[in-house]
């Protein structure tokens, strides 16, 4: 077996290969002596692949590292490898699971058609909607990337977990599990993309120190809504933890409503500070 990581996972791909005690092969991301002037992606696989199990890292943010996993998927097969994994950590367009409207794109089920051209499976980390896997034309699976934050909440003194919506009930349920620490929730309204209403609740959070976990902060609108709620309640300390931080936008101020933002390695950032290589190691290891 061997991994190879794409621009926006190298990092992970060379932590989840450590996991593995397995080879990476190295890409190149540039053209030499010159690239093309119009950002499109280059790829170079610098390593032999020929009759192996290649497993193949990339997150799919932003939209042209999806250009970039195709093209690596197909130089890997171009170069003869036996068997390809994709592991996409973060599944860009997984959100728009079904057709709202008549004409639209299922894009969840779009990406995956181009990835199964040439991966023979494909795993990723804490879908939007876990269900949409079914419909996909590859076998795939997903990995939690709960744990990996519930590892590090453990570790700082966290007296309580918070679901800034009813989607994220599932991610604290799963954490709470692991830390064997309370949790709350809250409901949200979204009112456009950039702005949220929460439901008006009592939280008993007077003096502690809190977590809101889910699962993306893209402008980071939904965190600042619900961190605001718990200073007004008198939280003491509070804290953003993510599995897919995007932060788009203005997601830098309106984090500054936290004390603390903790995303794990699925989107790489300044953020970033949990893996979820152990848990795509497992998984791996489950496939051979
Ligand atoms: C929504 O269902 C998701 O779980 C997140 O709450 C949402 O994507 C966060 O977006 P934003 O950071 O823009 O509020």
């Amino acid at each position: 077996m061997k991994l190879v990581g794409g621009s926006a996972s190298v990092a992970l791909a060379s932590t989840i290969a450590d996991e593995l005690s397995v080879d990476r092969v190295d890409v190149a991301f540039e053209r030499h002596p010159r690239g093309f002037p119009d950002g499109e992606r280059y790829v170079r696989l610098m390593g032999p692949v020929a009759d192996d199990h290649v497993v193949l890292v990339q997150t799919t943010h932003p939209d042209s590292m999806i250009v970039e996993l195709l093209l690596l998927a197909d130089a890997i097969r171009d170069a003869g490898a036996r068997h390809l994994t994709a592991v996409v950590p973060y599944y860009g367009y997984g959100r728009q699971d079904k057709r709202f409207l008549d004409g639209e794109a299922v894009s969840a089920k779009t990406i995956a058609k181009h990835i199964a051209v040439d991966a023979d499976e494909l795993l990723t980390a804490t879908i939007h909607n876990p269900d949409s896997l079914a419909t996909f034309p590859l076998p795939s699976g997903e990995v939690s990337g709960i744990p990996a934050l519930a590892r590090h909440l453990k570790g700082i003194g966290v007296d309580m977990l918070l679901a800034p919506d009813d989607n994220a009930v599932r991610f604290v349920k799963e954490a709470s599990t692991i830390t064997g620490l309370p949790f709350d929730s809250l409901s949200k309204e979204r009112i456009d993309s950039y702005t949220v209403r929460i439901e008006p609740k009592t939280l008993k959070v007077k003096g502690k120190s809190v977590a809101i976990v889910d699962d993306v902060i893209s402008t980071g609108g939904t965190i600042a809504t619900a961190a605001k709620e718990l200073r007004k309640q008198g939280a003491r300390h509070v804290v953003a933890a993510c599995v897919h931080g995007l932060f788009v936008g203005q997601a830098e101020a309106n984090l500054k409503a936290c004390d603390d933002v903790i995303a794990t390695d699925t989107v790489e950032s300044k953020h970033t500070k949990v893996s979820v290589a152990p848990e795509f190691a497992a998984a791996i290891r489950a496939l051979r």
